[in-house]
């Protein structure tokens, strides 16, 4: 169990700028939709920046580095319920890349936060203003269900982001384990076997 830590490399500088950057641009986004000017151009942008960064790391989680590969992370039932019944324990995980239960919130982020894209580029508020740029490609129905799509979308993306940060308190406080600094540097403190196996 004491096995020796060493300082390994984690997180690419892809994985790192895409999530800071995804930071700022989701709340700028969100803030914008919710307290911005009502005309929404600005909201428009930062939605744009959130979409290119979505389809880069899902290109980064196909081709880039072992640790941002879908394939690599993803797990099945299984691994996901064995641990998360680790979570409780006043004991770092010491994972090496993204845990099985981290592993689904980056994807159910990922997909959610498309539907966010694709509800935002299909809306039409019938206000001759803030219309999605694909709305007039679409029947008026299915504009006008994006746009009812979109405010429930930001309000659950809210959430899974309140339990986001919460977890990563949650791994600070009981575990005794810091996650933020490799987010940051790219570097965790991790027992070799780790690194090796899973
Ligand atoms: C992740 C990216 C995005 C987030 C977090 C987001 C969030 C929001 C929020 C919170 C609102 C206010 C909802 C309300 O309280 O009524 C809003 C409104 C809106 N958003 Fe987005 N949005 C995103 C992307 C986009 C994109 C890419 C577009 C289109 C290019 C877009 C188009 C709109 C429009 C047209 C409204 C106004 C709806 C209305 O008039 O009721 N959004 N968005
Ligand atoms: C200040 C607020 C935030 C902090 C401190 C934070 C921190 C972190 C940390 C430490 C990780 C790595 C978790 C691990 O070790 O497995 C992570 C991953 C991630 N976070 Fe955040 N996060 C924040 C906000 C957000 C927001 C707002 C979003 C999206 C809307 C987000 C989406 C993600 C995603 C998609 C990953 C996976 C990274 C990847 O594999 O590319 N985070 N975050």
């Amino acid at each position: 169990m004491s096995d020796h830590l060493e300082n390994t490399y984690v997180w690419d500088p892809v994985v790192r700028v895409l999530h800071w950057a995804l930071v700022i641009s989701f709340a700028t986004a969100w803030g914008l939709g919710k307290f911005g000017p009502n005309q929404m151009t600005l909201h428009f942008y930062a939605g744009y920046t959130v979409a290119g960064i979505v389809v880069l790391r899902v290109l980064w989680g196909l081709f880039g580095f072992h640790t941002a590969k879908f394939v690599n992370f993803v797990r099945g039932p299984k691994q996901v319920i064995s641990y998360a019944k680790t979570l409780p324990l006043k004991e770092p995980s010491r994972s090496f890349g993204h845990n099985p239960v981290g592993a689904l919130f980056v994807v159910g982020v990922l997909v959610v936060l498309a539907m966010q894209i694709a509800s935002g580029l299909l809306a039409d508020p019938e206000d001759y203003i803030n219309v999605g740029p694909l709305a007039q490609y679409v029947s008026a129905s299915t504009a006008r269900k994006a746009l009812s799509l979109h405010e429930p979308l930001s309000t659950l993306l809210l959430l899974m982001v309140v339990a986001h940060i919460g977890a990563i308190f949650w791994y600070k406080k009981r575990k005794g384990e810091n996650l933020v600094k490799p987010m940051v540097t790219g570097y965790a403190d991790l027992p070799q076997s780790k690194t090796a196996g899973e």
